[in-house]
């Protein structure tokens, strides 16, 4: 494989071909990674959970914030990537969800912070852990650069653990790997807003600076995003890496022992690892048939959307009010886009019979914040086949659908566009499960398409491809 295109070639589903694995039940990848040696620091359990409407977090103003740093940084990592339900399974073992989804709840993505002049905790590198709502430090001394005021400093890395999804779904897993970290990168910057400071999502990095200073195997795990948290931007350095309190750090954790990634997802990592370069040509101008979505209007609080989230399928064909829709069609369109590849990704819907659409596929600008009908017809049925025969999305209200024509990025900016246009769908995907939940809506992430019928049903240009759906509508109570 010689081109990010080439990997999601390789990794598409047709009828007639699968890539996935036989599933061995008794090599199942332990979802929480666990470093057995080491200080931990316990992290508040009280939360802040500031009353701050979803809409408003979306919109990036922010304020002062307010709890005590350590409860500040624990609430930003519960909402971000907690524990939010358990459920019993019959074989009396617990299983955890959380506030991020993940394909086949799987959980490939861990959560590290940077952390600097925090009061009652040490500066360093810390990983988080859901379980134990824990942080276990990995290097402690001074990270940054001192601020002249002292100032804390917060930042957060997302990595992902292949094999935790490569189990299920072999060569396909590093797409999912990617949406994953999406969905939880959105969470962290709408939690860090609910506490009053800005988060923003930064893809570029130097992959092996950042592998080796959150002493990760580069053949089991890798980062692919960092976000930028309180008084943090990209060119917030880091000062010294101070050497790490282990030599071994990743054998002391459990699920990346040396475990079998199937080679498709790590060479299409490392084809990634390049820094993007150059920029997208700007995006014509929507047509003007153009139809400008009113503001969102969510009143419930960020906090309680993402302690609330789940995936829903037992969507029903019901009249449903349009503003609700609207409201989350709105909510991926929300804000300016932060980073110059943000518009990559194509956001479009497909709408069924009595969601207040035209039956049809419709493009979504979020720039203008409109939608066009492209294809007139009820595509509800055909879609659900599409997407590996799953029949109950037929009765979904829309399927959100996030394209981009991966060709045409990375012969512009380079792989690592392939990184971006995924966590962007995801982050994006993210906000339409948020949406939905502030709206008594269900909503169920799509990562399992048959790629050449979802192209042909969405009629998408040569070179594009859709990277992820998320259908929503109402459910039966
Ligand atoms: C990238 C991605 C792809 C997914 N694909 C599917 C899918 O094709 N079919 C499905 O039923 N659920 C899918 N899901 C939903 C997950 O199964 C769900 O998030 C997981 O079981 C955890 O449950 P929760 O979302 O209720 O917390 C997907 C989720 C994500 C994030």
């Amino acid at each position: 494989m010689s081109t990010a295109l080439a990997y999601h070639q390789a990794s598409a589903h047709a009828r007639n071909r699968i890539p996935g694995r036989r599933i061995n039940w008794e090599d199942q990848p332990i979802p929480f990674k666990m470093y057995r040696e080491g200080v931990k620091y316990h992290l508040p359990q009280e939360l802040a959970l500031p009353d701050v409407p979803l809409d408003r977090a979306l919109d990036s103003r922010t304020f002062a914030p307010k709890a005590d740093m350590p409860v500040l940084i624990g609430s930003v990592c519960y909402l971000a990537a907690g524990l939010t339900r358990v459920r019993t399974q019959a074989d009396g073992r617990t299983f955890h969800f959380r506030s991020a989804p993940s394909a086949g709840a799987l959980y490939p993505t861990e959560l590290y912070a940077a952390l600097q002049n925090i009061n009652g905790m040490n500066d360093g590198v810390y990983h988080y852990s859901p379980l134990e709502h824990m942080l276990t430090p990995l290097r402690q001394g001074q990270i940054f650069s001192a601020l002249p005021g002292g100032e804390p400093i917060i930042r957060f890395y997302l990595t992902s653990i292949f094999h935790r999804s490569a189990w299920k779904y072999g060569p396909r897993a590093y797409r999912y790997c990617l949406l994953d970290a999406g969905h939880m990168a959105e969470n962290l910057v709408l939690a860090a807003r609910s506490q009053g400071f800005q988060a923003t999502v930064d893809y570029d990095f130097d992959d092996a600076f950042i592998n080796d200073f959150l002493c990760l195997d580069p053949e089991q795990e890798g980062c692919v995003a960092q976000v930028h948290g309180l008084n943090c931007g990209p060119s917030t350095d880091v000062y010294d890496t101070v050497p790490p309190l282990s030599d071994n750090f990743p054998e002391y954790s459990k699920p990346s022992r040396r475990a079998d990634v199937p080679p498709q997802v790590l060479e299409a990592h490392r084809l990634c690892a390049a820094k993007a370069m150059g920029s997208l040509p700007p995006v014509p101008p929507p047509s003007p048939d153009a139809v400008r979505l009113p503001a969102p209007e969510l009143q419930m609080s960020v906090a309680k959307a993402l302690r609330t989230r789940k995936s829903s399928r037992n969507f029903v064909i019901r009249e449903t009010d349009p503003k609700r829709l609207c409201n989350v069609l709105a909510c991926i369109c929300r804000g300016q886009p932060e980073n110059p590849l943000a518009g990559a990704v194509r956001t479009g819907f497909l709408a069924n019979e009595h969601s207040g659409f035209a039956p049809g596929f419709h493009l979504l600008d979020r720039r203008t914040k409109s939608t066009t009908l492209a294809l007139p017809g009820n595509y509800m049925r055909t879609s659900a086949q599409v997407c590996l025969d799953q029949e109950w999305l037929e009765n979904a209200a829309l399927h959100i659908t996030f394209s981009a024509d991966l060709a045409r990025l990375e012969s512009l900016t380079g792989a690592r566009a392939y990184r971006y246009a995924h966590l962007e769908a995801g982050r994006l995907g993210q906000r339409a499960y948020l949406a939905a939940a502030a709206d008594n809506l269900g909503a169920c992430g799509i990562g399992a398409f048959f790629d050449d019928e979802a192209e042909q049903l969405l009629q998408l240009d040569d070179g594009n491809h859709l990277l992820y759906m998320v259908a929503v509508g109402p459910v039966k109570k």
